[in-house]
């Protein structure tokens, strides 16, 4: 088969997503082209955080379409999105109390990393020393890195989600309100780290409630309401307000 080129990312077509009787996401159609860093905004419960998750496996969309690169993708878990180079920060973190923040950092990695999958004295003295380097990206202080995730305060743990998705994230990185637990100084950490990204062309898709954040970092702002994506607007184009409205549903 040969592959067709596109611009595009990621496409959804009719994505929708119902939880018993709740329409999560209804019909949602939405694409985002190589190079691009697009805000999703919306009032709490628009469904924002469903539409990731029924995009990288978490959950399994009732019905429509994703397509990654032009070509279809239903990802079963969000470890094969991963594997297709789709790195989520997802508000609900996705990292393992039990295991310390290295092994958190290379989660699911370890098999890319090695050839037999079990860490050598040696192997996890190379993935400690690249962990600490992309942790000290986002400015937050871990003394220990053999330290548990379990005796770590919120801030902490995002950080190291961020770090991991930003260190490994190659084709496409989520990351769904990834500064709400931060403190200033780690929020304008963070914000750096997606500066860089866009600097090297990495697509960005973030969800935020923090419009001045959205303002600075986005291309392109993505509005949800009640399930459904009511628009689409090139962020040089509109002003705080109408993004607020759009949000609210008011009459700009
Ligand atoms: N597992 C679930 N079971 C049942 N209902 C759910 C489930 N997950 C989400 N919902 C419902 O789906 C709707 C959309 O939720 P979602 O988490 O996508 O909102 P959101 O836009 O991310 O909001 P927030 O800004 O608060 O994070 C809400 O009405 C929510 O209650
Ligand atoms: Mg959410």
């Amino acid at each position: 088969m040969t592959k067709q080129p596109t611009p595009y990312v990621l496409e959804t077509n009719n994505l929708c997503k119902n939880y018993g009787g709740i329409e999560a996401l209804k019909n949602a159609s939405f694409s985002m082209k190589k190079g691009e860093t697009i805000a999703i905004v919306g009032d709490n419960g628009a469904g924002k955080s469903t539409f990731v998750k029924n995009i990288t496996g978490v959950e399994q969309s009732t019905s429509g379409t994703v397509r990654f690169f032009g070509e279809e993708a239903n990802f079963e878990n969000p470890f094969e999105a991963r594997r297709a180079g789709i790195e989520t920060v997802y508000q609900n973190l996705a990292l393992i109390d039990f295991l310390n923040v290295t092994e958190n950092m290379f989660l699911g990695r370890e098999l890319t990393f090695f050839n037999f999958g079990l860490f050598s004295w040696l192997n996890k003295k190379k993935m400690k020393k690249e962990a600490k380097k992309l942790l000290s990206k986002t400015n937050v202080h871990i003394n220990n890195l053999d330290q548990k995730l379990v005796n770590m305060s919120g801030g902490q743990r995002q950080c190291i989600a961020i770090a991991r998705a930003a260190g490994w994230g190659e084709k496409l990185i989520i990351m769904d309100e990834p500064t709400a637990a931060l403190g200033v100084k780690e929020t304008s950490a963070v914000e750096q780290i997606i500066q860089g990204l866009k600097e090297r062309q990495i697509p960005v898709l973030i969800i935020s409630h923090n419009l001045r954040q959205v303002f600075d970092l986005a291309d392109k702002i993505c509005v949800f309401r009640q399930g459904k994506i009511v628009s689409m607007m090139a962020t040089k184009d509109v002003t705080e307000e109408q993004v607020v409205s759009k949000i609210t549903g008011a009459i700009a």
